[in-house]
């Protein structure tokens, strides 16, 4: 079936990254957005028209995807209301705008709510669906990453969990470094992070893939008398400390070292 004609009202931060994500898949575009520049950046691309105005950019679309502050979003209900065609669905990925009030602006109209995170750029994004949309829009909202068909009333944990959390998982990740920096300064903290990346995602993956719980894996790994349970016991508080964890996991490894060591062993 032929890819549909989608609409991306907005080219601020995310609806740029969702109209380079939609062409790079392959769908026919129309972006709006009033500023040139950043029309700039989208024109250049193939099968990718823009326009400064919304009421241009959704003629013939089958899908308008709504990505402009949520205080411009009745405003531009109204901006694309006569324009817009009846059988066109709308998408809005405004923060804070329930499907109700989607309603209210466009009575005729199909209407969903999604939350898309930071990885949609790259396809590997976490997208909250909300609303019982028709297989053509799973399917173009898959181009951004996993599609999480949600309540509504789940929405702000949602956002907490899988909008902010990355963000969260940086500042882990560079707090950690910082932290680890500290101790073990000859290592370059480039290739700290480069360590701690790959064996965040490694773990994310294995848990995925063999369906284990966190609780099961960590088990797995957690000899008796090991480096990880003495990183575990370290890290542990009222938060667990991954950078105190890994020092005191490291202690351990040259403790065992020693001990294999003075025990003759390999
Ligand atoms: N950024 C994210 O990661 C993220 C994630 C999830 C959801 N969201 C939601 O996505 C929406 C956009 O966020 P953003 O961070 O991308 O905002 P943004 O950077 O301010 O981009 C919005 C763009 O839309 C333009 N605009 C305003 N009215 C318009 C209209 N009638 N027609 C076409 N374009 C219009 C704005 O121009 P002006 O600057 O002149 O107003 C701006 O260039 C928000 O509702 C937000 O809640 C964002």
């Amino acid at each position: 079936m032929a890819l549909m004609k989608v609409a991306v009202l907005g080219a601020g931060r995310l609806g740029t990254v969702l109209a380079k994500r939609l062409h790079e898949v392959g769908y026919p575009l129309q972006v709006a957005d009033p500023h040139e520049g950043k029309r700039q950046a989208l024109e250049r691309l193939d099968g990718v028209t823009v326009f400064a105005e919304s009421s241009k950019a959704v003629q013939g679309a089958e899908c308008a995807i709504i990505a402009v502050k949520p205080q411009y979003v009745g405003h531009l209900a109204q901006e694309i209301s006569e324009n817009l065609s009846e059988q066109a669905m709308v998408i809005s990925m405004a923060a804070g705008i329930t499907l109700e009030k989607l309603r209210t602006w466009f009575p005729n109209h199909k209407v969903f709510r999604a939350m898309p995170n930071l990885a949609s750029s790259i396809g590997a994004g976490t997208t909250a669906l909300v609303g019982d949309a028709p297989e053509r829009i799973v399917t173009m909202l898959a181009a951004f990453g996993h599609v999480v068909p949600l309540d509504e009333s789940q929405i702000h944990a949602f956002t907490g969990v899988v909008g902010s959390g990355p963000a969260f998982i940086c500042r882990i990740i560079d707090n950690t470094v910082q932290q680890l920096q500290t101790h073990w300064a000859d290592i370059a903290p480039e290739a700290m992070q480069q360590w701690l990346l790959h064996m965040i995602t490694g773990t994310a993956e294995i848990l995925s893939q063999k369906n284990l719980s966190p609780k099961a894996l960590e088990a797995s790994v957690a000899a008796p008398n090991g480096t990880t349970l003495a990183g575990l016991e370290a890290g542990q508080g009222d938060v667990f400390d991954l950078a105190k964890a890994i020092i005191a996991a490291a202690a351990r490894s040259e403790e065992i070292t020693l001990e294999t060591q003075a025990s003759g062993g390999p």
